[in-house]
C-alpha cells in the first residue's frame, strides 16, 4: 500500500477567533462567503457579464436575482474596482422589460459613436445582452430569445434601453444567446460572437444596430455534450504571431461533469473562425469555473474571470441569503508547446498587493524533505506558490472536524488532482464529493504550484497556468490548518512560500 509518509510539513493556520460550527442561517452563510472572490450582497448570482475597461475603472456586471438566492428572473447587478479585486457595489444596471428578462451579453466602449447612442462628442458605453421572454418560452415557442442593447453616457453609472430592441431577432431557435461583441479593426466593424444550441453565430455591424449573419462554426469541432454558452472571441499575440482564441461554455458536458469552459484556437478574417485544430482544449478542469469571458478594452492584456460554480448543484449549496462568486480574475497568455499552442492563466498580478508578509520564505535547494516552516499561524485566503522537482505531493487544508480537501500531482497518473470527498457538506448534491483530475500540459521535470485558497474554494494555477483546476468546499467549521505532504524524501523544494491574502 502507498502511503503517504509526511515528508515535511505543517503550516498550521490558526483562524484568528475560531468561527464556531453553526449549521443553518446566516452565521453558516458567513462562513462561507468568500473574501477576496466577488459575491453579489444578496440574492443569486452566475454569470459575470459585459464586463469592460473604461476610464480606469473595471465594470463587473453579472446575471442577478436580486429577490431570491436561486436562479430567476435575470437582471444585471453591477460592480466597479480598479483592480478587480476590491469591488464596490453600484445599483442594478438592467431590469427585466416587457421584451424579456436580461441573459449573458457584454459591453464595449464605442470610442467613435458608430451607434450614435450618445451627443455629438460624448463616447457611449454600449451593453449588447440576450433578452429572453419567458411567457414566449411557455406558449410553445422557439423564438423566445433575442438580442437587445443598452448605453450608458455617463461611463457606465446609469443605463437606458435602445427605444429600436430587439436588434437581432430569433430566427426561431430556442438557444440563441450570449453575444459577446468587438471591435474588428481590418474590416472597420463590430463583430459579434453568439451561442446558438451546440454551435457559434458570427454577425458583424457598422453600427451595434443593424446586424448581419456571416457565418457558423463548431458542427465538427470541440464538445459538444451540452449547449454551447457564453463564447468568446479575441485575438492573441504569439512570438509574433496573432493568434485567434474563441471561447465556449458547455453545459453540461465538462472534463469533470457539469458546466465548464472550452476554447479553441485558429484564424479569423472578420467572417469566418478557421481552427488550428479541431480538440477540445478546457480552459479550467475543475469543475466550479463556468462562462468565463474576458474583459473588454484592456489594450494587450487579456484579463478573465468565471463563476465559480457549476449548473450541477449552483441552486443548492449550501448558503442562504446569498449564492455564487465568481474566480481570481485571471491574465490569458498563449504559450508555444510543441507544434501547437495552449493558453494559460494566472492570477491577475493586481492580486499582489494584497499579499502579507510571507509567512514561509524562500528555501533554495532544501534537499532533506520538505521544510516549509513548522506551525506557521495565518488566515484564510492566502496564496500558496511551489517550486519543486516533479514528484507526487499534496497539499491537505484541514481541520478538528477532520474535513480536508487535498490539492496536488500524482506522478504515477501524471495528472493533478483536487480531492473533496471528505471537505464538509455535500448533502446538497450527489454529485459533490468528488476527486476531480487534470492532466499536465507539459513534460517539464519542474512543479510548479500556485494555489489561491479561499474560506470556500481553492485555484490551482499548474505550471504557470498551463493547468488550470477550480474547486468548491464548504466545511462545518472554516479551515483552519495546512500541511504538505510527498511520498518521495529527499525531496528537492526550490521555493515554497505561504502569503496570506487581506
Ligand atoms: C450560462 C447561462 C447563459 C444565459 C444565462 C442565464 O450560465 O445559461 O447561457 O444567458 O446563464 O442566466
Amino acid at each position: 500500500m502507498k502511503s503517504m509518509k509526511l515528508a515535511a510539513a505543517a503550516l498550521a493556520l490558526m483562524l484568528l477567533g475560531e468561527i464556531k460550527a453553526q449549521v443553518f442561517g446566516i452565521q453558516t452563510d458567513q462562513i462561507h462567503r468568500p473574501k477576496i472572490h466577488f459575491t453579489p450582497r444578496q440574492g443569486w448570482m452566475n454569470d459575470p457579464n459585459g464586463m469592460v475597461f473604461h476610464n480606469g475603472v473595471y465594470h463587473l456586471f453579472y446575471q442577478h436575482n436580486p429577490d431570491a438566492s436561486v436562479w430567476g428572473p435575470m437582471h444585471w447587478g453591477h460592480a466597479v474596482s480598479k483592480d478587480m479585486i476590491d469591488w464596490k457595489h453600484e445599483p442594478i444596471a438592467l431590469y427585466p422589460d416587457s421584451l424579456g428578462t436580461i441573459f449573458s451579453g457584454s459591453a464595449v466602449v464605442d470610442l467613435n459613436n458608430t451607434s450614435g447612442l450618445a451627443p455629438k462628442g460624448k463616447v457611449p458605453l454600449v451593453a449588447v445582452f440576450t433578452y429572453h421572454n419567458q411567457a414566449l418560452a411557455d406558449k410553445g415557442r422557439n423564438d423566445f430569445q433575442t438580442q437587445g442593447i443598452a448605453y450608458s453616457i455617463d461611463n457606465g453609472a446609469t443605463w437606458q434601453k435602445y427605444k429600436g430592441n430587439p436588434v437581432l431577432k430569433n430566427p426561431g431557435i430556442r438557444d440563441f444567446r450570449d453575444p459577446k461583441v468587438m471591435w474588428h479593426a481590418a474590416t472597420g466593424r463590430w463583430v459579434m460572437t453568439l451561442a446558438v444550441l451546440d454551435r457559434i453565430y458570427f454577425y458583424s455591424s457598422p453600427n451595434l444596430k443593424d446586424w448581419k449573419k456571416e457565418s457558423e462554426f463548431g458542427k465538427d469541432a470541440g464538445a459538444h455534450g451540452g449547449v454551447w454558452e457564453c463564447p468568446d472571441l479575441f485575438p492573441m499575440q504569439v512570438e509574433g504571431k496573432t493568434i485567434w482564441t474563441l471561447l465556449v461554455n458547455l453545459n453540461p458536458g465538462g472534463p469533470n461533469k457539469g458546466s465548464a469552459t472550452q476554447y479553441f484556437l485558429g484564424s479569423f478574417d472578420g467572417h469566418r473562425f478557421s481552427p488550428l485544430s479541431n480538440q477540445t482544449n478546457w480552459l479550467d478542469y475543475g469543475p466550479d469555473e463556468y462562462a468565463g469571458v474576458t474583459w473588454s478594452n484592456t489594450g494587450s492584456r487579456r484579463l478573465f474571470i468565471g463563476w465559480m460554480s457549476n449548473w450541477m448543484y449552483a441552486n443548492q449549496v449550501p448558503t442562504e441569503t446569498w449564492r455564487s462568486a465568481c474566480t481570481i480574475p485571471r491574465e490569458l497568455r498563449l504559450v508555444k508547446l510543441g507544434a501547437g499552442y495552449r493558453l494559460a492563466s494566472m492570477p491577475v498580478n493586481e492580486l499582489n498587493k494584497y499579499n502579507q508578509k510571507p509567512l514561509v520564505y524562500n528555501y533554495p535547494n532544501v534537499s532533506k524533505g520538505l521544510s516549509l516552516g513548522a506551525a506557521s499561524v495565518a488566515a484564510l485566503p492566502c496564496r500558496i506558490d511551489l517550486d519543486m522537482s516533479l514528484e507526487t505531493c499534496a497539499f491537505t487544508i484541514f481541520n478538528e472536524n477532520e474535513e480536508e480537501v487535498k490539492v496536488g500531482y500524482d506522478k504515477q497518473t501524471g495528472n493533478y488532482f483536487i480531492d473533496r470527498t471528505r471537505a464538509g457538506k455535500s448533502y446538497f448534491h450527489k454529485e459533490f464529493a468528488a476527486r476531480h483530475t487534470s492532466p499536465r500540459h507539459t513534460s517539464s521535470k519542474k512543479l510548479r504550484m500556485t494555489l489561491i485558497i479561499d474560506v470556500a474554494s481553492v485555484e490551482l494555477f499548474a505550471d504557470g497556468g498551463l493547468t488550470t483546476m477550480t474547486s468548491l468546499f464548504f466545511p462545518t467549521i472554516s479551515f483552519n490548518k495546512l500541511s504538505f505532504q510527498s511520498d518521495i524524501s529527499p525531496i528537492s523544494i526550490n521555493y515554497a512560500t505561504l502569503k496570506p491574502l487581506e
